[in-house]
């Protein structure tokens, strides 16, 4: 089986719905070896099934939280067991409380933080251990084009997101010795469950959200998975510490 992903053995976090599902299903098509990894316990024993079987290879659901240090290690000592080694992480699990700058309540803002940051750091602290023992392999942090632009009730979140391009690029200098590069997605808006749920209602505003989007339309998470794909394989072999926005020329 061919495809820019042939055999790589994948990890995808936040897999079960939305942009995590678009890219597990991009690289399996791309004939990556896929551990799909999610929260909610048995929400992707189905899905992967049909996912391995359309296309020829194997797309293994995992469920743990990302911020769960011990379950994060059981898993990824798992699968480095099972495949003998690790050559991608998509750390694409992540909350998001949209609140004014007067509504801001400490606890979303530090599950934010915990999920979208922590755990990323702690994420890559570990397989980059595991990546090195191969002589290498790519990183994928899911960013957000807030982090770039700014965004008006998103401070908070939009902050996590900085963490992650700043992380990023620290990461990839540090890692390069290892064979390992490290790089980022930013993505616009991506028309997602979680996006259907917090912006359909609004009618208007996304109207106007759209008509600031030079090519005209919301992304998709396949737009996503495209430059997750491309970033995680050896096309971009001469590619690190880079923050790849995927945001329709966006200006929110
Ligand atoms: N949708 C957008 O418009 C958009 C824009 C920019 C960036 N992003 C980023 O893209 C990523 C995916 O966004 P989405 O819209 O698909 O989100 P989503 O909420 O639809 O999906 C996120 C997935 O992550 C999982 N998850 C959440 N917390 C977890 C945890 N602690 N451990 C394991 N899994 C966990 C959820 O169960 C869910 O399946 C996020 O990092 C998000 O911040 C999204």
């Amino acid at each position: 089986m061919g495809g820019l992903l042939c055999n790589k053995v994948c990890i995808i976090t936040g897999a079960a719905q939305g942009i995590g599902k678009g890219i597990a299903e991009q690289f399996a098509a791309d004939g990556a070896i896929v551990y799909a990894c999610d929260l909610r316990e048995g929400s992707m024993d189905e899905w992967s099934k049909e996912c391995s079987a359309k296309t020829s290879t194997r797309v293994v659901p995992m469920y743990f939280d990302v911020c769960d240090a011990t379950a994060v290690k059981n898993a990824f000592m798992a699968i480095f067991k099972a495949e003998g080694r690790i050559d991608v992480l998509v750390n694409n699990a992540g909350v998001v409380f949209n609140r004014r700058i007067g509504m801001i309540r400490r606890d979303e803002t530090e599950l934010m933080f915990r999920v979208n940051v922590i755990a990323v750091i702690e994420m890559v602290q570990l397989v980059s251990r595991l990546m090195a023992r191969n002589g290498g392999g790519s990183i994928v942090n899911i960013a957000s084009v807030t982090a770039q632009i700014g965004s008006p009730g998103q401070s908070a979140y939009s902050a996590t997101k900085g963490a992650v391009i700043s992380f990023t690029k620290s990461a990839a200098k540090e890692l390069a010795s290892q064979g390992i590069r490290v790089n980022a997605v930013a993505p616009g808006i991506v028309k997602t469950e979680r996006f259907a749920e917090l912006y359909e209602s609004e009618g208007k505003k996304i109207d106007d959200r759209i008509s600031r989007i030079a090519l005209g339309r919301l992304g998709t998470p396949q737009d996503i998975a495209n430059a997750c794909t491309f970033l995680a394989s050896d096309r971009s072999s001469y590619i690190s510490g880079e923050i790849l926005g995927v945001n329709g020329c966006a200006s929110i």
